[in-house]
């Protein structure tokens, strides 16, 4: 409603809203007996941010089981600055169940926005642009770059590789020359107001998007 921006409405203050369940229902003689469940979240509850199928799962057996359908598709992000969209990206990445986050350049990377999503993906870190090509390489993996530079072309009309690694550059900077020369093409997302670019976890997820709508089925 409008002016309802300090969480008020007409029927008073907004109620806290519950994530997640309580204690398995029925106590420990109702407990199922089945190793993926995790006794500590089947006594106390299990609040976690993660789907209903999951719910009471040991982190370790959501990870096997998400191993079983991870999407061809790999997520790479140039670490120049302590960038706070990194988190972002991973947390978006995890949403796509992708094959592997890759942070290149600097190992340490702004976890806070990915809301532990990492825990469920697998990071990899590579030192500098030539240990990731190589990396690229040996797994028959494109390197596509996701940037509005000289050269570019359009990510809205043509088919992206099936077995790619999207690339995203910092927020200051962008990609790297380095990055760019590594990158088999480049694409960006158009844009039609006045501003140059748009957030670098806003882009990764239109580029996760624009991948997914090609080659995930329903
Ligand atoms: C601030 S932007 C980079 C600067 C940009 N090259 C420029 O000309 O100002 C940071 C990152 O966000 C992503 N990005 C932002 N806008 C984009 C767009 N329109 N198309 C593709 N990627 C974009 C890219 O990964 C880019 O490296």
């Amino acid at each position: 409603m409008d002016g309802d921006i300090d969480g008020e409405h007409d029927g008073g203050p907004t109620p806290e809203r519950e994530v997640g369940v309580g204690p398995w229902p029925g106590g420990r003689e109702a407990w199922p007996e089945d190793e993926r469940y995790d006794p500590e979240l089947l006594e106390h509850g299990d609040r976690r941010n993660v789907v209903d199928g999951y719910r009471y799962w040991r982190l370790e057996a959501i990870v096997a089981d998400l191993d079983t359908r991870r999407a061809p598709l790999h997520v790479a992000i140039e670490n120049l600055e302590h960038d706070a969209n990194i988190g972002s990206i991973v947390r978006t990445a995890n949403a796509y169940n992708v094959a592997g986050v890759h942070v290149v350049g600097r190992r340490r990377w702004n976890r806070r926005g990915a809301m532990v999503t990492d825990r469920y993906l697998h990071v990899h870190h590579h030192p500098d642009v030539a240990a990731f090509a190589a990396w690229a390489e040996s797994e028959g993996v494109v390197v596509v770059g996701i940037d509005n530079v000289p050269g570019s072309t359009p990510i809205e009309t043509f088919r992206l590789p099936m077995r790619t690694v999207l690339v995203f550059g910092s927020e200051g900077p962008g990609l790297s020359e380095e990055m760019q020369r590594a990158c088999a093409e480049i694409r960006h997302i158009t844009q039609h107001g006045s501003t140059r670019s748009i957030n670098a976890g806003a882009a990764a997820a239109v580029a996760m998007f624009a991948w997914a709508t090609q080659h995930l089925a329903r």
